[in-house]
C-alpha cells in the first residue's frame, strides 16, 4: 500500500539514498532538517509497505512563489503514477497557501522530468549555465496557478 507522509527525521539515510542515486547529488543531511522546518507540508514522502520510495522537498520563495528543490522516486518503483501523486500534493500544498506560481531547476539533459513538468503546464523561462555541481546547465521552468 502507498502512502504519503510528511518527512520525518529518521528518514534521512533513506531519502539521500534516493538523491544520490536518482539526482546525482551529495546534500548535507542537515539540508533536509532545515527545509523540513522551513516548511513542512512542503517536504512529502511516498511510503510503500513501510519502505520509502520517493519523495518532493520545496521551499516557500515569497508569498508568492513556492519552489521545488528535490523531486525524485526511486529507479524501480517509476512509471507507476508515484511521481505524479506527490507532485499533485506539492502543487495543491502550494495553492492552498496562496501562492502564484511554482519554480524548480532541472538539468537540460533531463528530457523525461521535462516532459513530465511539461504536462503540468511548466514551461522553461531561463537557461542556467553550470548550474550543476557536475558542469551541467539546468533550465528554470515556472508553473503559473
Ligand atoms: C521525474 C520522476 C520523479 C517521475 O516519477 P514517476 O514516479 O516515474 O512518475 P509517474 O509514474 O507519475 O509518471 C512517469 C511516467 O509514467 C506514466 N504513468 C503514470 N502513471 C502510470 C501508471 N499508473 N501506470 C503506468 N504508467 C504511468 C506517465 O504517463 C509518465 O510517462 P512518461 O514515460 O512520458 O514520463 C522520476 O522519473 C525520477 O525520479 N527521475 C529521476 C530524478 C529526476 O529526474 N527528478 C527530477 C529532477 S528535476
Amino acid at each position: 500500500m502507498l502512502i504519503l507522509r510528511p518527512f520525518r527525521d529518521s528518514d534521512v539515510d533513506r531519502i539521500q539514498e534516493i538523491a544520490l542515486k536518482s539526482l546525482r547529488e551529495i546534500y548535507d543531511p542537515n539540508l533536509y532538517y532545515s527545509i523540513a522546518s522551513s516548511w513542512r507540508e512542503g517536504f512529502i514522502v511516498a511510503e510503500n509497505n513501510g519502505s520509502i520510495v520517493g519523495f518532493i522537498a520545496g521551499t516557500i520563495v515569497s508569498p508568492e512563489e513556492t519552489r521545488v528543490l528535490m523531486f525524485a522516486v526511486s529507479e524501480g518503483y517509476r512509471d507507476r503514477g508515484i511521481g505524479t501523486l506527490l507532485f499533485t500534493e506539492f502543487i495543491r500544498r502550494s495553492a492552498m497557501l496562496g501562492a502564484r506560481r511554482i519554480s524548480l531547476e532541472v538539468r537540460v539533459s533531463n528530457r523525461r522530468a521535462i516532459d513530465f513538468y511539461t504536462r503540468f503546464s511548466f514551461v522553461i523561462v531561463g537557461l542556467l549555465p553550470v548550474y550543476y555541481s557536475d558542469g551541467e546547465d539546468g533550465y528554470k521552468m515556472i508553473k503559473v496557478l
